[in-house]
């Protein structure tokens, strides 16, 4: 072959090769031409190969332009490869733009439920008349729960309270929050208390529009040398007034706990009727909120004060049937419904 021939061969091969890598689109065309066109049997690399087979004197020649021939072609293989690194990085952003303009999603907020806001608001009311928050076990003595409150085994007044009992003899789940007093009282005697003690009750109810097996109350106890029954009206009269408004109509009525004496129910004015009489108080114009009275000589003699000197009021009050008349809730079950449009609207 004369040496013209392969020089030519050569330039040829350049342009050929320069002109396939143009129309290289993206990385998987980009790999297959340097593979046939820079790979070791592409024919530029062949050249090389084959140069013993070229007289001495021109093989220096030949040997020089292949390899400016391979170098422009790894020059060019460079250049086009940022080309395309270029061109997708720039056809992402395009496809994969951020607008900013676009509305955002509003992110969804958890509220609190209706139960511990009027907790709260109890809380609250009573934290401002001097009275501080005592926890006591959910899980109860059948003797704190009634015996010490001065109900003794079958003593009749066990009935006002169906209790779910464990497998455990003697401990029950409280069927309310009075037996909180004791444990105050038996914890603080013989100082005075200003206490409230809320907490969750159970009793094995038949439930209705006003009755669930397992609800809320708040207990008030406040034990002192000549504290009076004015004092519990005055208080609970307080509290009525902040919890229902300044204008709220209330009432005393004589009732009976085993515990207090005397002792008496609470009643609200009706806010469905303003007091005429409905579906909703039964005819009566009143709704009862909560039960009170001056805490029973044998209960403080438990609860270890003398009761020739001190005395004390008690006050047993249910927040559900608080946010019923505070919020018109009609049926009590939606407390415990998880009903999301039950909840949203507090
Ligand atoms: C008692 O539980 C007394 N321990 C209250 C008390 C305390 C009286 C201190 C005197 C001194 P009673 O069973 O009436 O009483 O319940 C008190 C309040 O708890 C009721 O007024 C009512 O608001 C609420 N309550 C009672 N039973 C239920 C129930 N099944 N579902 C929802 N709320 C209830």
């Amino acid at each position: 072959m004369a040496d013209n021939d392969i020089l030519a061969e050569l330039e040829e091969l350049q342009r050929a090769s320069l002109a396939e890598l143009e129309s290289a689109q993206d990385e998987p065309g980009l790999q297959a031409w340097r593979v046939a066109n820079m790979g070791r049997s592409a024919p530029v690399m062949q050249v090389f190969s084959r140069l013993p087979q070229f007289p001495k004197e021109l093989r220096p020649k030949i040997g020089q332009q292949a390899n400016q021939v391979k170098v422009a072609l790894e020059a060019a293989f460079a250049q086009k490869s940022e080309e395309i690194r270029q061109a997708e990085l720039a056809r992402s952003l395009q496809s994969d733009r951020l607008d900013i303009t676009l509305p955002g999603r509003r992110p969804v907020y958890g509220r609190y439920s209706v139960q511990t806001l009027i907790m709260r608001e109890i809380y609250r009311v009573f934290g401002d008349m001097g009275f501080q928050v005592y926890r006591s076990p959910d899980v109860e003595e059948d003797e704190t729960n009634f015996t010490l409150l001065n109900i003794p085994p079958h003593h009749p007044a066990r009935d006002m309270q169906d209790t779910f009992h464990t497998t455990e003899p003697g401990v029950i789940l409280r069927t309310h929050t009075s037996p909180g007093q004791i444990r105050a009282m038996r914890e603080y005697a013989p100082e005075p208390i200003r206490v409230m003690l809320p907490g969750m009750c159970y009793r094995y109810e038949q439930i209705d529009a006003r009755h669930e097996a397992q609800f809320y109350q708040v207990e008030l106890l406040a034990v002192d040398k000549g504290i009076t029954f004015g004092n519990l009206k005055a208080t609970l009269d307080d509290f009525a007034r902040r919890m229902f408004g300044s204008s709220v109509q209330t009432r005393l009525r004589p009732d009976y706990f085993p515990f207090t004496e005397p002792s008496a129910e609470m009643d609200i004015e009706c806010f469905v009727c303003g007091g005429k009489g409905c579906v909703v108080c039964k005819n009566s114009g009143w709704l009862e909120i909560l039960g009170c009275g001056m805490v029973h000589p044998v209960v403080l003699q438990n609860g270890g004060y003398d009761p020739r000197e001190w005395s004390g009021f008690a006050a047993g009050l249910g927040p559900e049937r608080v946010s019923m008349l505070r919020y018109r809730i009609d049926d009590i079950r939606n407390f415990w419904s998880s009903d999301v449009r039950f909840l949203e609207q507090f």
